[in-house]
C-alpha cells in the first residue's frame, strides 16, 4: 500500500480527504509544514497532497524541503483558483500537479491516480522534456519553459484516457484551442472528427440546433434536416469553446446530454445517442460563475474533471525567445522576407513586455513586423511598437486636444472610439482580446462598439 501524506491547516479538508483515500492508501495527516516535514522524514511518503496557503510555513516553503528529502516524491498542491502565481511557483519547485479549492473529491482522486501512474514511469522533468518533444510536433507547438512543459505533460496524460473530460482555463491567446486539438490528436479518437463549437459566437436561439441539430421544418428557416455538432462528433471529440459564455438555459440542455450522452434534434422525437469526448475551454473563472449564478454548479462538476490551467505568457517568459524565432521564421517563409534574426536589444524588450494578449499578440506582432519591415536583415528595437519598447502609448491616443470650451461627452466618446479601434486592430478584431488590452469586459466593449457604431 502506498503512503499518502495530506498537509492542510484546515481540519475539514484533512477529514474530507481522509475519507476519500482511507481505504486505498496508508495515510499520514499534518496540520502544518513542520509536522509534514517530520512525517516525511520518518515515513517517506510516496505522494504528498499539500495546501499552499498555511500559516507559518507555506506550502511553497515546504515543497523544496520535501524534494530534498526525496527527489522522487510526487507532489500535488491544493490552491485557490485565483492563485495562479503560486501554482506556477509550486510547479517550478517540483510540484507536478495541482487541484483548485474548493475541490470535488472525485477530481482529487483521479488526479492522485494519474500522478502516481505518471511517477511509476519515473518521468523526471528532463526525461519528460525529451518525451514531450517527441510527442508533439515541434514545429506546431512551441515552448520549453518548465511551466509550459508541465502543462503539456498534463495535457498528454489527460488526453490518453479518451473519455475523460478536460477543461482548459487560460487568458485569451494562451493556446487553449491549440492544446485541445493536441489533446484530440494524441487520443485514441484522433481518427474520428474533432468538432469545435464556439459558444460565444452563436446566437442563443441557434445554439441548441447547432449543438443537437434540427429536423426539417422544426422552425422558420429550418428548410432541411441538419445534424448538430454532437452528432457529427460521434466517436470523436466535441470542443466547447468559450463555454463560460453559454446561456443558462442551454447549460441545462448540455448537462442533460452529458449525463447519458442522449439527445434529440430540435423538433425531433427520436432519442439519439452519441459517443463523444468533451473538451471545454474558457478564459472565465467558472467557479466564480457558480458563485455568481451565471454558471450551473452541476455542469461545472461534470466538466471540471481534469482542469488544466494554461499559464499566461508573462509567467513563462522563457518561451518568448523560441516563440519569436518560430513566428519570425514562419512569416518570413510565407512572405519570402529576409528578416532571419533578432538583435539582442530587441529580444530583451520582447522578453520584458507583459503580453496581455499572450501568444496571439506575439504572433500578430511578428506577422506585422515581417510584413512591414521584412526586408531588414534583423528585427531591431525600432521595428517594435511603443508599448513593447516601453514608452508611452502613441500620443494620438493619450493626448487629446484639451482646448475649451468643449463637450466632455463628445470628447470622451472620441477618445474611447480611438482606443477601441486601436485595440481591435491590435487584436485582429478579436473582441475578447481587445477587451483584455483595454482592461475591460467583453460585454462593456461590445456595448460601446454598438453604441458608438464603431467599425474597425
Ligand atoms: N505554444 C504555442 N506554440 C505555437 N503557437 C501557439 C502557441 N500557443 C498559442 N499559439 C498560437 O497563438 C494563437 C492563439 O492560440 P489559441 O487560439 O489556441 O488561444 P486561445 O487560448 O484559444 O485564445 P482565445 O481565448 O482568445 O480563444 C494561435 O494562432 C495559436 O496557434
Ligand atoms: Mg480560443
Amino acid at each position: 500500500m502506498r503512503t499518502l501524506l495530506i498537509v492542510d491547516d484546515e481540519h475539514s479538508v484533512r477529514i474530507s480527504l481522509q475519507a476519500v483515500f482511507d481505504s486505498e492508501y496508508r495515510l499520514l495527516l499534518a496540520e502544518n509544514g513542520k509536522t509534514a516535514l517530520r512525517l516525511a522524514e520518518e515515513e517517506g511518503p510516496d505522494i504528498v497532497l499539500i495546501d499552499l496557503m498555511m500559516p507559518g510555513m507555506s506550502g511553497l516553503d515546504v515543497i523544496p524541503q520535501l524534494k530534498a528529502l526525496d527527489p522522487h516524491v510526487v507532489i500535488v498542491v491544493l490552491s485557490a483558483m485565483n492563485d495562479v502565481e503560486s501554482v506556477v511557483k509550486a510547479v517550478r519547485l517540483g510540484a507536478g500537479h495541482y487541484v483548485t479549492k474548493p475541490f470535488d473529491v472525485n477530481e482529487v482522486r483521479l488526479l492522485v491516480q494519474m500522478a502516481l501512474k505518471a511517477a511509476e514511469k519515473s518521468v523526471g522533468l528532463s526525461a519528460l522534456k525529451t518525451e514531450m518533444t517527441r510527442w508533439y510536433n515541434v514545429d506546431q507547438v512551441v515552448g520549453s519553459s518548465d511551466a509550459w512543459m508541465e502543462t503539456l505533460a498534463m495535457v498528454k496524460r489527460a488526453a490518453g484516457s479518451s473519455d475523460t473530460t478536460i477543461m482548459f482555463y487560460g487568458e485569451s491567446g494562451t493556446g487553449k484551442e491549440l492544446l485541445t486539438r493536441l489533446a484530440h490528436d494524441s487520443s485514441s479518437r484522433s481518427k474520428a472528427p474533432f468538432i469545435p463549437i464556439h459558444c460565444a459566437a452563436i446566437p442563443e436561439a441557434l445554439l441548441e440546433s447547432e449543438l443537437f441539430g434540427h429536423e426539417k421544418g422544426s422552425f422558420t428557416g429550418a428548410t432541411e434536416l441538419r445534424r448538430g455538432c454532437v452528432e457529427m462528433a460521434d466517436h470523436g471529440t466535441l470542443f466547447l469553446d468559450e463555454i463560460g459564455e453559454m446561456p443558462l438555459a442551454m447549460q441545462s440542455k448540455l448537462l442533460r446530454f452529458l449525463q447519458d450522452h442522449q439527445f434529440m434534434r430540435v423538433g425531433g422525437r427520436t432519442i439519439r445517442q452519441a459517443d463523444v469526448r468533451v473538451l471545454g475551454a474558457t478564459n472565465k473563472d467558472l467557479r466564480k460563475g457558480v458563485e455568481e449564478g451565471w454558471f450551473r454548479e452541476d455542469l461545472f462538476y461534470r466538466l471540471n474533471v481534469v482542469p488544466i490551467l494554461i499559464p499566461p505568457l508573462r509567467d513563462r517568459k522563457g518561451d518568448v525567445e523560441l516563440l519569436v524565432r518560430h513566428f519570425l521564421a514562419h512569416f518570413c517563409k510565407e512572405c519570402r522576407a529576409a528578416m532571419k534574426e533578432t538583435t539582442p536589444e530587441a529580444l530583451a524588450l520582447l522578453k520584458d513586455h507583459s503580453w496581455p494578449g499572450n501568444v496571439r499578440e506575439l504572433r500578430n506582432l511578428m506577422e506585422r513586423i515581417v510584413v512591414l519591415n521584412g526586408d531588414s536583415s534583423a528585427l531591431a528595437p525600432e521595428h517594435l511598437p511603443v508599448e513593447v519598447r516601453g514608452g508611452a502609448a502613441p500620443s494620438s491616443v493619450t493626448s487629446p486636444d484639451l482646448s475649451l470650451p468643449t463637450s466632455m461627452d463628445d470628447r470622451v466618446q472620441e477618445l474611447e472610439t480611438r482606443l477601441i479601434q486601436a485595440a481591435l486592430e491590435q487584436s485582429d478584431e478579436n473582441l475578447s482580446q481587445a477587451a483584455v488590452l483595454l482592461q475591460t469586459t467583453r460585454r462593456i466593449l461590445k456595448y460601446k462598439i454598438d453604441q458608438y457604431n464603431i467599425v474597425a
